[in-house]
């Protein structure tokens, strides 16, 4: 039985490939580094949704459409609000999602995590909320709602070519996630949601901020080795190392180290990742010699959302922000096929007596 249902075709697909072998990442015939490069996070949604949530979409008309429906997810935050606030923030988000009325279109789905994290950050810090900026791109928007004052290009720039690299990657657990859902007829909303609750898992979105958590261990311990040593040894996973699919070097992992060195030259932990990376390999080859195990895209997403000046718990959230995307463009796919996700399973409890 393959419980984790590797190399499974569940899906046709227009919209993006992971190439494990070539370390490759297209999305609609681009090549990721040429999507976060010339396309940026709103052109990568247009690039995503043409065709499935209009035609003829184009960067400057996704940043338009993305602001005006940042405006009215604000107007709609007190729907919210008052249950979300009291929560930790990827919580927080869910409720904010959950909240969505079933007719709610993509756009109006996706701007609703870039508002809902900007107003829980400011709620949690005891702030008042600040309105988003329509005249700014989402990134540079998310920073300010944060902030509550306009952010260094830099930053801003940093962190829409995050949420471009990390837009899509094939058939993931979320993308999947979504996708079974929408299969059943439900909504675009619900299909976000349910996609916004398989990534908030560690072993997927989840993973960045607590790869960070883990370099702050591993650094207090003084001891890289021994540390990895304890970890692998008590069962536990080592957060940023591994990925189903990409089993050499993720080519994301390498644009984000790109931006990094952009934004922060002198990123003091940079070298340190860079340690922990290579005893981390050799201690999971050491313990599953035929098995490759690399550092994934964490490791470098945690130092950079760091170095742009977010908070941890932000991490998976704003990570969100670039999947939403994706998942609401495998939804709309899915639907065009009409046919319910139902797979089979084999019985093995007890036949009954009679
Ligand atoms: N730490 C320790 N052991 C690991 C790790 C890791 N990071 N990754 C894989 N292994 C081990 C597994 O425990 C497994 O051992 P087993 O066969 O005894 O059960 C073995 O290596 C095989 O694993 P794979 O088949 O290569 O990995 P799989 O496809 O099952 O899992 C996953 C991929 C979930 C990402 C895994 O590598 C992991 O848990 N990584 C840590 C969490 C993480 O960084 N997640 C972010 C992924 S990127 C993303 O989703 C956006």
């Amino acid at each position: 039985m393959n419980g984790g249902l590797e190399g499974v075709i569940a899906a046709e697909t227009v919209l993006s490939h992971a190439d494990g072998e070539t370390g490759a990442v297209w999305v609609r015939g681009h090549t990721i580094e040429r999507l976060a490069a010339e396309h940026g996070y709103e052109g990568a949604v247009a690039v995503m949704w043409e065709g499935f949530a209009g035609r003829g979409l184009t960067r400057a008309g996704m940043r338009e459409t993305l602001a005006a429906a940042r405006v009215k997810a604000f107007a709609r935050s007190g729907e919210w609000l008052a249950c979300a606030a009291p929560r930790p923030l990827a919580e927080g988000l869910r409720i904010a999602l959950a909240a969505l009325p079933d007719d709610a279109e993509p756009a109006a789905i996706l701007a609703t995590l870039p508002v809902g994290i900007a107003v829980l950050v400011r709620a949690h810090a005891g702030k008042a909320p600040v309105a988003p900026d329509p005249s700014l791109a989402t990134a540079a928007d998310l920073l300010h709602m944060i902030a509550g004052a306009p952010v260094e290009p830099q930053r801003a720039a940093a962190l829409d070519t995050y949420l471009a690299t990390v837009i899509d990657n094939g058939l993931g657990n979320s993308t999947f996630a979504a996708r079974v859902v929408v299969s059943s007829r439900a909504s675009l909303a619900a299909a976000a949601l349910g996609g916004y609750c398989a990534f908030c898992g560690p072993l997927h979105g989840g993973a960045p901020g607590l790869a960070l958590d883990m370099l702050d261990e591993i650094e207090a311990s003084g001891d890289i080795d021994g540390w990895i040593e304890r970890k692998l040894g008590s069962g536990g996973r080592l957060m940023g190392f591994g990925h189903r699919v990409f089993r050499h070097r993720d080519p994301r992992a390498d644009l984000l180290r790109a931006a990094l060195k952009r934004l922060d030259p002198s990123s003091a932990r940079l070298g340190f990742v860079i340690e922990v990376e290579r005893h981390a390999v050799a201690a999971l080859q050491r313990r599953k010699p035929g098995r490759r195990v690399e550092a994934n895209i964490e490791m470098d997403a945690g130092l950079l959302l760091d170095a742009i000046g977010l908070p941890r718990d932000a991490f998976t959230p704003v990570f969100a922000v670039a999947r939403c995307a994706a998942w609401l463009a495998h939804a709309m796919e899915q639907r065009q096929t009409g046919r319910m996700i139902r797979p089979a399973s084999t019985y093995i409890g007890p036949v009954p007596a009679e």
